[in-house]
């Protein structure tokens, strides 16, 4: 009898419950949403006492990335136009919540010209070509294993590309530039302003390069988010040193918008 009874429970009972459980739309908008287990009905927190380290993990998660969607939308409310580059891609996160944004907030009526850029190593580099940024004294001099931990995919750029055509979003102006910016952006020519550069590329060197290249394309009105400003001292501080040499050189200021989950900051440049 007792055995009849759990099977009963679990072929009937169990499979109905669970089915009712996932089906219902507050268990769907959780799944939807992990940081709202955060929230009592007025935005207060709730207590945590009993989560599981999963969904404390998930409400993190939510927040962080959703803060970097934040940034995009925000970006997109106030966009004067011109190209989308992006400094460190992998994973394609920030280019996906850039390409999203920027259809959301319907620029593409306004700026049909806008491209989008990725710029990254995307997955490998050929070693001895690029020996030279590794040798003593060279710029990523102690920064191999950095680099090398992006590379256990290999080249990433085929699965990339069917990721964009699937996401189906501006995918025939989006352009994934593989390489070491040192290499790529050596040629690379703008047709058009920067409207948006959005820096995710860790190394205090990779973010001097990238300043340094940027700073007299940027004019009234571009947004730059550096991922890294609140987090690290020394790429802060190359931020910084950016900041007074736009303002000294070209009169261009960079106002400061928002965080995205104290750790990246985003900025909007005018021109005094
Ligand atoms: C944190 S990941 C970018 C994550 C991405 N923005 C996202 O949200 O999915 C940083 C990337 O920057 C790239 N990167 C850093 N310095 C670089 C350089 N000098 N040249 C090319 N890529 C670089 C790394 O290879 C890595 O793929």
């Amino acid at each position: 009898m007792k055995s009849l009874l759990k099977k009963f429970t679990e072929k009937y009972l169990i499979p109905i419950v669970q089915k009712k459980f996932f089906d219902h739309p507050g268990t769907k908008e959780l799944f939807n949403n992990p940081e709202k287990l955060f929230y009592d009905q007025w935005g207060y927190a709730k207590t945590t006492k009993n989560y599981s380290n999963e969904e404390k993990m998930n409400i993190f998660l939510h927040f962080q990335y959703s803060e970097k969607a934040k940034v995009a939308l925000s970006v997109a409310s106030s966009y004067l136009g011109g190209h989308y580059l992006e400094f460190g891609s992998h994973d394609l996160y920030t280019l996906r919540n850039f390409l999203a944004a920027f259809d959301t907030g319907n620029l593409n009526s306004r700026f049909p010209n806008t491209k989008f850029y990725g710029f990254d190593i995307f997955g490998s580099y050929d070693s001895h070509e690029n020996k030279k940024y590794f040798e003593k004294g060279m710029v990523y001099e102690s920064k191999k294993k950095y680099f090398d931990d992006f590379t256990h995919q290999g080249d990433v750029i085929p699965l990339y590309n069917k990721v964009l055509k699937e996401f189906d979003v501006f995918n025939e102006r989006t352009f994934l530039i593989k390489g070491f910016f040192e290499d790529t952006l050596k040629d690379f020519e703008l047709d058009d302003k920067i409207g948006f550069a959005c820096l995710d590329c860790n190394l205090t060197q990779s973010y001097e390069f990238v300043l340094s290249w940027i700073e007299d394309k940027i004019t009234d009105g571009t947004y730059l988010y550096f991922d890294e400003y609140f987090d690290r001292g020394l790429v802060n501080k190359c931020i910084e040193k950016f900041r007074l040499r736009v303002l000294e050189k070209y009169q261009i200021k960079l106002f400061y918008v928002r965080s995205a989950a104290s750790v990246g900051a985003l900025f909007r440049c005018f021109k005094i």
